[in-house]
This record gives C-alpha cells, sequence and structure tokens, in this order.
C-alpha cells in the first residue's frame, strides 16, 4: 500500500517521478505528490485525488530539479486530505520524505517531539520520521547518518525516500518490511515500491534488504548494512519486458492480463513439463527426495492467492495423496497452530510483498519447517524469506483484481503436485501423462474460453442493477466460487458471495428470489454434476436467475439455466483453470457496464503491505 519513487539524475527528474507513480497507482490512489530538489530549495506539488486528476491541476512534469521524491497514497493514519499527502517536510522545511509502511510507535514518538515543542502539519506516522531525522542531523553527520539513527528509533514497516535541501543532488533510502527496489540507470539513479515503476530506464536492479541505506547520486550507489559498513550487492536483470506493464490496446489492464492468460500459462507450464515427467529441481532446489519427505502440506496466503491454495489443496490430496490444510496468513501468525515434522509451508502471492503472509512464513520459517513460496515477482520479500520458489510466469500484474496471477499459480501448484506424486510414486505413468497432457492443452482451452467474450458480455447486463448475487461450486469448483464473488465484488461492489453448492440448503436459499443472479459453477463430472443440477433446480423452483459454466455440449444444463457459459472438457483437477475464465470476463464486464474503475477499485491496493 502506498508507492514512492525516487530518481537523482544528470537531467530533471520531475517527468520520471511522474511516470514512475502513475506506474505505482495501483498500490494507492487516495493522493499522490512529488518533491524536487532545486539547488539548495525544496519544492513541493501534492493534491489529493488520483495521478491524472492532480497533475492537471499541479502539472507535475515542470517541477525543476534533477533529484526528487514521489508518492502515491492509500491512506491509513488521517484523512485523505492535503496536508497528508506525501512528501511531507521537516519543521524547517529542508528534510523531504516519502514513505511507504506503518510506523506502529509513531504516538509515542510524537508526543515526545510535541512535549519538545514540535508542530505537526499533518496527522501522519510519516511526519513523524521527518522531524526525527531534522533533529539527528542537527546532531551532526551527513542525511545518511541521519536517516540510520532516526530509523533506529522506528517499529514498524517502512521503505523510505530522503531529501535534504543541504545535500543536493543525493538521494538517500532505506527500510524494514516494506519493498524497496534500486534502479541503474543512465547517468541515474531510481529507488521505486516495485520495478515495474522504473522498467522504462532500467533493467538492472538491487533489491534493498531491511535496515540497508542506499546514498545515491546520479552517479554513484553506495549501499550500508545495519552496522555502517559499505556492502557489495548482487545486481540482478530484469527480463520484464515494458509493454507488459502496459494497456497494448486493452481499455484496462484487467481485460489485458485476463487475455494474456494463455500466453502465461503456457510460460509457467512449459519450461518445467517434458514427454513424461516435470523438470523442477535445477530451479527450486526441490529435489525428489525432499519430495518424498514431505507428509503434510500448509498453504499460507491472503485473499485470491488463498483460494489458489485452496485449489492447492485440493490438488495435494487428491493427486499427491498429501494432507494439505490452507490458513489465512493473518490468522496462522497469531495462532500456535502445530507444524508437525514432516511439514512443508507453501506461501502463496502474487506480489511476495503482503505483510500478512511473510510475516506467517517467517514464522514457519523461525520454527524450523521446509518452506516453498509460489510468487510472482522475482526477487520480491516472500521469495528472500522461503527456502525454495516456484516462479509463476504472469508477468507484471497491475490490474488490482488479481487474474492471471491466479491461473498461473494453479498451474505452478498443479506442477508441483505431478513432481510430488512422481516422486512418492502414488500415481502411475499413465495417469502422469494425462495430467501433463491435460495441462499442455489448458492455455488453448483458455483461449477458446476468452472467444465467448461477447457472449458474456451480453450476460452481464443482467447483473448491472443488482445488489447481490451468489456463486455456487462444488470439489475443486468451490475455490471458484469464491474467487468468482471476490472478483464481483471487489470491482463492481456488488455484493456476492460463494458457497459450497450443497450448503445453499443450510441458509443463503432464504436470499433467493427473481432479483438473485446464482452462478452455479457445473463441469460435467461422475461425482457431483448431478447434485449441482439438483441444486439449480432448487434455485429456479425459487425464481432465482441462473447463470450456468458448463461443460461443452452439456444440453441438459442449458435447458435449466437462464444463461450458460461453456468452457471445454478436461481433466477434473485441471478444471479450475478453465472455470475461472468466465467469472473473470463476467465480473469485468459487469464492473465497466456500472462505470466502475476497474483497475482502480475503491478502498482497494493491490499490495496489502501493512497488516
Ligand atoms: O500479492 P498477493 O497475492 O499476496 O495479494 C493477496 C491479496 O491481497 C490479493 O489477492 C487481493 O485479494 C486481490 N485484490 C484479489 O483480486
Amino acid at each position: 500500500m502506498c508507492g514512492i519513487i525516487g530518481v537523482t539524475s544528470t537531467e530533471p527528474v520531475a517527468p520520471k517521478l511522474a511516470d514512475g507513480v502513475r506506474r505505482l497507482e495501483y498500490r494507492g490512489y487516495d493522493s499522490v505528490g512529488l518533491a524536487t530538489l532545486d539547488g539548495g530549495a525544496i519544492g513541493i506539488r501534492k493534491g489529493v485525488g488520483k495521478v491524472d486528476e492532480v497533475d492537471a491541476q499541479l502539472d507535475f512534469a515542470a517541477a525543476a530539479g534533477n533529484t526528487g521524491i514521489a508518492h502515491c497514497r492509500w491512506g491509513t493514519h488521517g484523512g485523505i486530505t492535503h496536508n497528508n499527502a506525501h512528501p511531507h517536510l521537516s519543521p524547517n522545511g529542508k528534510v523531504a520524505i516519502v514513505h511507504n509502511g506503518i510506523i506502529e510507535n509513531y504516538l509515542a514518538l510524537k508526543q515526545d517531539l510535541q512535549a519538545n515543542g514540535h508542530a505537526f502539519a499533518s496527522e501522519t506516522d510519516t511526519e513523524v520520521i521527518a522531524h526525527l531525522i531534522e533533529l539527528e542531523l542537527e546532531h551532526g553527520g551527513t542525511l545518511k547518518d541521519a536517516v540510520h539513527r532516526a530509523s533506529k528509533q522506528l517499529v514498524g514497516s517502512y521503505a523510505l525516500g530522503v531529501l535534504s535541501a543541504d545535500e543536493p543532488g543525493t538521494l538517500v533510502a532505506t527500510r524494514n518490511e516494506s519493498p524497496l527496489v534500486i534502479g541503474f540507470g543512465d547517468r541515474e539513479h531510481l529507488i521505486a515500491s516495485d520495478v515495474a515503476a522504473i522498467l522504462t530506464h532500467t533493467d538492472t536492479v538491487v533489491y534493498l534488504d531491511n535496515h540497508e541505506v542506499a546514498v545515491l547520486t546520479a552517479e554513484s550507489c553506495a549501499i550500508y548494512d545495519d552496522g555502517g559498513f559499505a556492502i557489495d550487492k548482487q545486481r540482478e536483470k530484469i527480463d520484464w519486458d515494458m509493454e507488459a506493464a502496459e494497456k497494448g490496446g486493452f481499455e484496462h489492464f484487467m481485460l489485458k492480463e485476463i487475455h494474456e492468460q494463455p500466453g502465461k500459462l503456457a510460460d509457467t507450464i512449459s519450461p518445467r513439463l517434458r514427454d513424461h515427467e516435470v523438470v523442477f529441481e535445477a530451479e527450486t532446489g526441490v529435489t525428489a527426495e525432499v519430495l518424498r519427505g514431505i507428509d503434510r502440506v500448509i498453504f499460507l496466503a491472503c485473499g485470491t492467492s488463498w483460494h489458489a491454495a485452496m485449489v492447492g489443496e485440493f490438488l495435494f490430496e487428491e493427486l499427491a495423496k498429501t494432507p494439505a490444510e490452507v490458513e489465512y496468513a493473518s490468522e496462522f501468525r497469531y495462532r500456535n497452530a502445530p507444524i508437525p515434522p514432516g511439514t512443508l509451508v507453501v506461501a502463496m502471492s502474487q506480489s511476495g510483498e503482503t505483510a500478512d503472509t511473510n510475516a506467517a512464513l517467517e514464522e514457519a520459517v523461525r520454527r524450523g519447517t521446509r518452506t516453498l513460496a509460489v510468487c510472482n515477482v522475482r526477487g520480491s520479500t516472500m521469495t528472500r524469506i522461503a527456502h525454495h520458489t516456484v516462479y509463476t510466469h504472469a508477468g507484471p500484474e497491475i490490474g488490482v483484481a488479481s487474474t492471471k496471477a491466479f491461473t498461473t499459480q494453479i498451474a505452478a501448484l498443479y506442477l508441483l503436485n505431478i513432481a510430488m506424486a512422481q516422486a512418492k510414486g502414488v500415481l502411475n505413468q499413465q495417469q502422469i501423462d494425462s495430467m501433463i497432457q491435460g495441462l499442455r492443452q489448458a492455455p488453448l482451452q483458455v483461449e477458446q474460453i476468452l472467444d465467448q467474450n461477447d457472449t458474456i458480455q451480453k450476460i452481464a447486463k443482467h447483473f448491472t442493477s443488482r445488489s447481490n448475487a451468489i456463486y455456487l461450486g462444488r470439489g475443486v469448483h468451490f475455490p471458484i466460487a469464491l474467487e468468482g464473488a471476490l472478483k464481483l465484488k471487489e470491482i463492481s461492489y456488488i455484493h456476492a458471495e460463494g458457497y459450497p453448492a450443497a450448503e445453499m440448503k443450510h441458509g443463503p436459499i432464504a436470499l433467493i428470489d427473481k432479483q438473485m443472479p446464482v452462478v452455479v459453477i457445473a463441469p460435467t463430472d461422475k461425482l457431483t454434476y448431478q447434485k449441482t443440477l439438483g441444486n439449480i433446480e432448487e434455485v429456479k423452483a425459487r425464481d432465482g436467475v441462473v447463470i450456468a459454466i458448463a461443460t461443452e455440449g452439456d444440453q441438459t444444463i442449458a435447458q435449466l439455466a437462464d444463461h450458460t457459459i461453456y468452457i471445454p472438457e478436461s481433466l477434473y483437477s485441471i478444471g479450475p483453470l478453465l472455470s475461472v475464465i468466465p467469472l473473470q470476463l463476467l465480473s469485468y464486464h459487469v464492473a465497466e457496464l456500472r462505470g466502475c474503475d476497474v483497475d482502480k477499485p475503491r478502498n482497494l491496493s493491490k499490495v496489502v503491505t501493512v497488516e
């Protein structure tokens, strides 16, 4: 939540700051601002609203100076006001700061400062840091020393970009728990919450670790550890291309990302598949011996990643014959849940920066169990905590509503299951081959579903004036019912709930009347299909409007349901990769028809770096 960017260069930086903060906007869009250092003077332009709105009033790109910082805010402390917008200044106006995170002890620090005569211009926790840095500068040393000493007084999470009017050309950055990447440009250095913000200027980065301090000028980058010693850090090349972070002709990032899924699934699946096996070992360090030693899997995740984990739970039990359970990361970390020997803890995250998931993962590491991250962002905090990482190759996901990250997570889990089933010898080669074959077909099948976009858009019209919706699914499709409901509510603001289909009779059926759309995921299968048909009958008997997701060619369901969207026939276990696609498109079109801001839904942030 919140995005920060900073640049120090041989040329004016305001255009780069404005462009970068626009790219980071998915992290927060309550207010936006920048500070530039022009000679010995700090100039600030900031305001309430989205980047385009504030930029239209203040003309960010016109700010003078070769060094600067910028910020987009998702408010935590204090209302959505001009004064609470970043950057914040120290009392003498000589230090400017942008911050992503939460300072937990800010109130105590603020009271101490107030007792010593400090007056505050904002209600934020961040302003306290600016005051502390100014005080530390009075005690002597450079801006770097002052930032380091001030950060020692902070409890909580922070990524900071700091300027001082007394050190023109210098940008100082540090972090604890909130992400911060340093980019190496052409006679310039950059900092950002996320590589996507700086990809146009560099593909070479260093990830700052907790408590490290970076001192950047246009020509130099020095990084110090917590003890103040200069350190050398490995530079990494980012293989995401810039186009991946643009809309590419689509109206919204979400729609583009939905349509990217065939390619991104292929990118995630193909390099790991051989004719009769999955090859993971060199990339992840997960050997067959490691897989054989795993008796239990505990998933940790939040939001959509939690739904992917629920699909994973089903896959581990069904395919790898290994008990699995799914925990909300935010709950797990505050419980003393037993982690028996032989447990693999799998943390799932698109961003790799979700505070609760990373804290829960750290707890698992602390308790000595083997951990694995399934993550989309190379070098993110999560991948540096876990013992092993399986990357999803979804590319940058900018739309706040997660789509391609979800399906590539499921594909990664499926690969892991094939590898584990093979290592444990719990499935025969024919079964393994048919799973490999099924997975290979999935990208093309997703493509076929996307071709029904127009049909789905027409169905979406029936939702636009509704206030509620119910999503039903059974077995491996129950998590998809949850995911479909989450997609609808987060971007269209229609209240929606997902249930296992059989649970409907235990309460939710009371809600059904002719105003209630009920989305039923009912692909043909031997186990539950007939029962789900029964649930559709029950909804129709109460005048509910049924939208069925059915297997191609199923005429029975088409006669019962008001609207039917077909998905190709697949292995049951691969079904979620397909059944979720029409639900993503449905929620997209409903939100679009209702005039909602699809990529930046209200109150949300793409990356939840606070608990
Ligand atoms: O980056 P993560 O996968 O850890 O994010 C977890 C959730 O915040 C995220 O999935 C959220 O629920 C999305 N808005 C869902 O579309």
